[in-house]
């Protein structure tokens, strides 16, 4: 029989979000029912809210997740009730273009549940990033519930599933960070001190922090970086440069989502060095660039999706490295809210407050 439990709606465009009863359907073939236990306040649930991730309404949102499974449906194999999982916005299909070239992290058609959960009227709710899990239970394809060390703080193991693995993936997996290697990141919110945690587990000898908010700074270098660099004070280009012997970072992660940190990304790279864009920018944004310095500085010039990570691969690993002390997953929970406070948790958002305000349901 269907569930009818609380979440969080955005119903219409820019308006403030309200807490609905809405009706999960028992899992069908392949998906999974998870109890939500936690789930991260991410600026993507602002953008569903705001309309520019399209115009869906209503909006389930919520996709930075730790629950238990609830109950599974047929077919399902990957995991059980009582499985603690961290539910994931990539379930690799594995018969995509991309999953057939073996390069399943970039999976053009990942799963997602195939029943609709509902309003009461029985509307049907677009979940954000195919999850929707401010909510007590929710509805995902079973391959989005990744099982991981029930050890972990729920609060904490649930960012592994956006945002942490977003920043971490781009150092570590995108731009390939590596033992002595240079790195800096632009941006030092959720996702760029992420990044700084990936890139100096990794093994980098410097990791560069850039921001425009001293406090950034200082939750950066929190997570391991060597030096801080406040943009609002001096040019960032140039200070790279100075702290990497006048050449530039072997890998630079922009992580803001703007023109001109993109452009001070590519200019604060080594010779043949990588910038990682993880930061989104605005469709109506523009990047001009002189074409003899992208041949020039030659190297590569990335996207990163999702960190390019494997959850089922992924996840596990950065929960050990928590539980083992490596990772601080606890540094990026600045606060624990409830359901009805996730409109104050956008605005401490949008004034730089938090890190990450995480959802107790
Ligand atoms: N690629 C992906 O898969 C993926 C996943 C999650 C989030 N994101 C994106 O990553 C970006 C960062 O997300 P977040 O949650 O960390 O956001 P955030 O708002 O917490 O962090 C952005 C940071 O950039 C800083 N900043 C603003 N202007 C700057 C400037 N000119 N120079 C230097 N720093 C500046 C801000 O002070 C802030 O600390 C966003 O664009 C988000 O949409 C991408
Ligand atoms: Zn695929
Ligand atoms: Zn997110």
């Amino acid at each position: 029989m269907a569930s009818e439990v609380r979440g969080v709606v955005a119903r219409a465009k820019g308006q403030p979000v309200s807490i609905e009863t809405i009706v999960v359907p028992d899992p069908g073939s392949g998906e999974a029912l998870v109890r939500i236990k936690t789930c991260g306040v991410c600026r993507t649930d602002l953008h569903y809210r705001d309309g520019a991730i399209g115009d869906g309404y209503p909006f389930l949102l919520g996709h930075e997740a730790a629950g238990v499974v609830e109950a599974v449906g047929d077919g399902v194999a990957n995991v059980v009730p009582g499985d603690f999982v961290v539910v994931a916005w990539r379930a690799p299909c594995g018969s995509c273009r991309s999953c057939r070239r073996g390069r399943p992290w970039y999976c053009f058609d990942s799963q997602n549940a195939a029943q609709a959960m509902t309003l009461l009227d029985g509307t049907a709710l677009s979940p954000a990033l195919g999850i929707g899990a401010f909510t007590e239970l929710t509805l995902v394809a079973a391959a989005q519930a990744v099982k991981v060390d029930p050890r972990a703080r729920p609060e904490a193991a649930g960012l592994v599933g956006c945002g942490v693995m977003a920043g971490y993936g781009a150092a570590v997996n995108t731009g390939g960070v590596s033992e002595g290697d240079t790195m800096a990141v632009i941006g030092c919110g959720g996702v760029g001190c992420a990044a700084v945690a990936g890139g100096s587990l990794a093994g980098a000898r410097r990791v560069i922090a850039v921001d425009v908010d001293p406090r950034k700074l200082e939750w950066a270098a929190r997570f391991g970086a060597t030096d801080v660099v406040d943009a609002s004070a001096t040019d960032p280009v140039d200070a790279i440069r100075a702290l990497t012997d006048g050449f530039g970072a072997d890998v630079v992660i922009e992580a803001v989502g703007l023109p001109s940190t993109y452009r001070q990304a590519f200019l604060a790279r080594d010779l043949a060095g990588t910038l990682v864009q993880v930061g989104v920018p605005d469709p109506t944004m523009t990047v001009e660039l002189e074409m003899i310095e992208l041949f020039g500085r030659g190297g590569a010039l990335k996207s990163s999706w999702y960190g390019d990570c494997l959850p089922s691969r992924d996840f596990p690993v950065l929960i050990d490295a928590y539980l083992k002390g490596r990772l601080d997953l606890d540094g990026f929970v600045t606060e624990v809210i409830s359901m009805d406070q996730v409109e104050e948790a956008f605005a401490k958002m949008l004034r730089g407050e938090v890190l990450r305000s995480v959802v107790r349901m």
